[in-house]
Order: C-alpha cells, then structure tokens, then sequence
C-alpha cells in the first residue's frame, strides 16, 4: 500500500517591520475604523525593500525543520505568487540555503490556494514513493505587487511564510492528510491578476502600463466566490472521509478578510470559535496565510493533539482546494 503523508513539523517567519492601519491612513484615502469593520485587520508585516521570497521562505523552513526534529529533506516544494524571479522557481534556492542541495524541489503557482495545492503535491511525491520527507512552504513579499495608489488591495495583503515538514507514514496516524478536494475556474482569472510579466503582455504589440505590474482585485466578486467555492470544497473532502461538520475542532481556512472566515463558519455550521484567526495580526499573506495560522495556532495553544483539523483556501485562479487531519504530536517543537 502506498505511504501517507503525515504533517510532523510547522514553523513560520514574519519580517519584522509592523505596518499599522493608521500608517496606512496616513498614507492613503482610509481609515483603522473602516479596514478593522470590512476586514479585521489591525496591522500588517512587510518586509524591507532587497527582502525576497526566498529569504522569508528559507526562515519559516529552518524553523518548521526544527518543529520536526529534522535538518533533511529529499523535496522542498514552494507556493507563491510573489517568486524570486519569473525564472528559475525559487523553490530550488530555498533548498540550497537550507543545505539541502539536491533536492527536488519546484515552485507551485495557484495564488492564494498554493499551500492547500502544494500538499496535494507534496503528498503525490510521498505515496508515488518520489520522497519520503518533504517541506512545503507558502511564503510572499506581497508588498512587492501592491499598487500604493489602491487602497482595496493595499489594505489587506501582508508579507510572511509558513511552512510544514510531511514524512511517509501510514494513513491513520495522527497527521495523516487527506483527502484533498482541488478546484479551478478560469473564467475568473481576471478577478486577481497581475497584467505583465508574462507572455500574454510581453508577447502582445503593447508595451506594460506603469500600474500593469500591480495586481488587481475584484473584491466584491473574489469575496463572494471565496466563501461558496470554500465552503463547497470543505463539505466535499468531509463526505469523502466521513466525517461530520460537528466533528470538526478546528477550521484554519484562508486569512482572507475576517468577514470570509466568519461567513465560512456560519455557512458550515460551525461555531466561530473553532475558525483559527490571526488575521487581525498578519492580515492577508496570501500562500502563506494557512501555514502561518497553524504555526500561530501552535505557538498560541490553539491548536491540541489529535484535534480535527479542516484546510481551506481560495484564491486567484479562480483556485480552491481543502484537506483534513488530525492534530499531531510534535516532538521537535
Ligand atoms: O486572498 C485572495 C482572495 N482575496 C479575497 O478574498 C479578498 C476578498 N474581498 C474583500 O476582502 C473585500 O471585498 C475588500 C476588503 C477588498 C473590500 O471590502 P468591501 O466591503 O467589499 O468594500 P467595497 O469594495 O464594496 O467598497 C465599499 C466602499 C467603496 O466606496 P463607495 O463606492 O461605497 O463610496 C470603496 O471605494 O468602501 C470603499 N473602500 C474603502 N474605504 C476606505 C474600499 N477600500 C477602502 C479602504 N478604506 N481601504
């Protein structure tokens, strides 16, 4: 029988400068009173200028290594949407600086779904018997895409990464993940965008607009999709292993906007009290966001051995993906 892939390690890296609303306010067209109400963000990381993907990345890894009691791994897998360089994947560079040249070892691009994509991936290589020890990582320098003149977009994102170490094992250990349930609509994909840098544009007669390296949001449109595509995801991968909604201790979906956790909790059924938040403190770290929660979770007690555990993300894509487990011990940590 093929190998699970069982979580055994967690860890995250915040750059150290906090960005406030007020900051914000001071910048731009808003205020703390309407990002907290529409959002419930209250402060932002981001990192300094010369700071890449990478160098979060290589952090959040060293640190969910250590939480599995490890310094290997034979593949690193990277979701983001914010690479180092459109070309190579930065995933390669994350595991040379780790020591862990010769690797396996690719980046994985579905926007703010990446970290859910990227354990479906990271658990294909584990049961093909590809790898037996894989890092992911969901890390970003959102900064770097944010127009400064788009207050609906700037408000929210914020720079960080997480990351978790998976080992082979057997699929009723503690840790184990499964099963995943992946989706994608095209015909959205105008919703989050970044217009150029790709060969869509630079294989077009125009040359790039000064705002076309930004990303764009619809935010109504993205909010609304977000909670029914997450919601629908999350009912899937609970029918497929049987559990029900009251089973569940802990929802750590997507650190979008406060009001799509809460809507997402409400529309499941479950009590607000169970979706993990840490919202108020990162704001929206887009692949980032669910490793960053867990290792908060961790950090925080608010998350316990063997609870269940559901994952769900949203993003740009349109991309959706959930997974389960249950809570494991982590020795390391
Ligand atoms: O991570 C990937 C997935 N992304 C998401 O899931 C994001 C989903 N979308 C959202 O979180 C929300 O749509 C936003 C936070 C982006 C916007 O909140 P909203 O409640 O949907 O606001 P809105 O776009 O409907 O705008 C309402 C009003 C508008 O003013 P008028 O036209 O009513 O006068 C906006 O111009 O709020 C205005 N507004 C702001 N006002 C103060 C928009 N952004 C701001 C702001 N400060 N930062």
């Amino acid at each position: 029988m093929s190998a699970a892939a069982v979580l055994c390690g967690v860890g995250s890296y915040l750059p150290p400068r906090v960005v406030t609303n007020d900051e914000l306010a001071g910048r731009m067209d808003t205020t703390d009173e309407w990002i907290r109400s529409r959002t419930g963000i209250g402060r932002r990381h981001v990192a300094d200028p010369g700071t890449a993907t990478s160098d979060l990345a290589v952090e959040a890894g060293a640190r969910a290594l250590k939480s599995a009691g490890r310094d290997s791994a034979d593949a690193v897998v990277v979701a983001t949407m914010t690479p180092d360089h459109p070309c190579p994947a930065t995933a390669p560079a994350v595991a040379s600086r780790l020591g862990l040249t010769g690797a396996a070892a690719f980046d994985v691009g579905a926007v703010c779904s990446g970290f859910v994509y990227a354990l479906a991936a990271a658990t294909g290589l584990v049961s093909a018997g590809v790898a037996r020890r894989v890092l992911v990582v969901g890390a970003e320098v959102n900064s770097t895409v944010l127009d400064p003149a788009d207050r609906s977009t700037s408000v929210i994102f914020g720079d960080g990464a997480g990351a978790v170490v998976l080992r082979a094992g057997e699929p009723d250990e503690p840790g184990a993940l499964g099963p995943f349930d992946l989706g994608s609509d095209g015909t959205g994909a105008d919703h989050i965008m970044i217009a150029a840098g790709g060969s869509r544009q630079r294989g077009s007669d125009a040359p790039a607009g000064p705002g076309d390296a930004y990303m764009t949001m619809r935010g109504q449109e993205v909010f609304r999709h977000a909670v029914l595509r997450m919601a629908a995801s999350s009912r899937s991968v609970l029918a497929e292993a049987g559990w029900d909604v009251a089973d569940l201790d802990r929802v750590v979906s997507h650190q979008a906007n406060q009001r799509i956790i809460n809507q997402l909790a409400d529309d499941l059924g479950v009590p607000r009290d169970r979706a993990v938040s840490n919202i108020e403190r990162v704001g929206n770290t887009g692949a980032a966001s669910i490793p960053v929660a867990l290792a908060d979770a961790v950090d925080r007690g608010g998350l316990d051995e063997g609870d269940r555990v559901l994952l769900t993300a949203f993003g740009g894509g349109l991309s959706w993906g959930s997974t389960l487990l249950r809570w494991p011990p982590l020795d390391g940590s």
